[in-house]
């Protein structure tokens, strides 16, 4: 299969299939992820959707079909597909959980400092060890400036536990951004927010992917709140994807419609 790929994708599944016994869960899909856009993925419970994400992040191999990645819009991707999850993290993909998990007895700003530590932790940069107190000066600026692109700075030093469902959101993907990922993939971002709470996550989302290179994958139950903002909409129904495009022709679409309201 060749690899070349639009240099205007960051992630391509192709004809990716994945069985359960026998339910097809992702049947032969073929989804781009824009570079530098939001590409929302919707569908009624059951499509497939979190299957789909699962076999991107390498948490589950499919049964057929390729995944290509191209972090730096070369224009020729690297097939992920074998590929274990934590060279694909390393590659510059990073997922944030449906239900956030950081370090509840920590202040914000020390899960962000973890995260950005680990990606400083990687073995090619231990021999210049001597460097780290320096190194760790320029990780707190960078933190802070990571907590400020997510309208987190001014609660740095508040542990985590005190933080609200839509504010640890946040914090989960403020850890995703200093991982230095490229493409972060969303899984349910707003589930559990309230809507005032809801809007503001995917309005900074949406800051993110103006102001920076990132690309985002997400997955939302709550269109509604989610298609005024992002760039491009897949619809899947029982493995499958049935419609795609901008967003408003997706939701209008007769058989999406269909799938939601039948
Ligand atoms: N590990 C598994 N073993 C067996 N069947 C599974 C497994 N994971 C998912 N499935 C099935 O695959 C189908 C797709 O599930 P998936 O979780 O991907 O849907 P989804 O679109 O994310 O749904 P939801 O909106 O409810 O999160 C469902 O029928 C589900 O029951
Ligand atoms: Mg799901």
């Amino acid at each position: 299969m060749s690899l070349t790929i639009d240099p205007g994708v960051i992630l391509e599944s192709r004809d990716l299939t994945k069985r359960f016994g026998g339910l097809v869960a992702v049947n032969k899909a073929n989804i781009k992820v824009w570079r530098n856009k939001m590409t929302l993925i919707i569908g009624p419970n059951g499509a497939g959707k979190t299957t789909f994400v699962n076999l991107c992040t390498g948490v589950l191999r499919p049964d057929e079909g390729r995944i290509l990645f191209d972090p730096y819009g070369k224009g020729v991707a690297i097939d992920i597909t074998d590929k274990p999850s934590h060279e694909r993290f390393r590659l510059g993909m990073a997922r944030t959980f449906q239900i956030p998990q950081p370090f509840l007895s920590l202040t914000v700003l020390d899960n962000v400092l973890i995260s950005l530590r680990n990606r400083g932790e990687n073995p090619f940069y231990a021999p210049f060890k001597k460097l780290w107190g320096r190194e760790e000066e320029e990780n707190i600026e960078k933190a802070f400036k990571i907590l400020k692109d997510v309208g987190l700075d001014k609660y740095w030093d508040l542990e985590a536990k005190s933080l609200g469902a839509g504010q640890l959101k946040m914090l989960e993907l403020a850890r995703a951004l200093a991982t230095g990922a490229k493409l972060i993939i969303l899984d349910e971002p707003i589930g559990g927010t309230d809507p005032a709470y809801a809007n503001d996550i995917f309005k900074q989302i949406r800051r993110l992917r103006e102001t920076t290179d990132l690309s985002f994958l997400i997955i939302e139950h709550r269109i509604d709140i989610a298609i005024p903002f992002v760039d491009y909409v897949y619809a899947m129904d029982r493995g499958r994807v049935i419609a795609e495009g901008d967003p408003n022709s997706v939701i209008n679409n007769p058989q999406v419609i269909e799938v939601y309201i039948g």
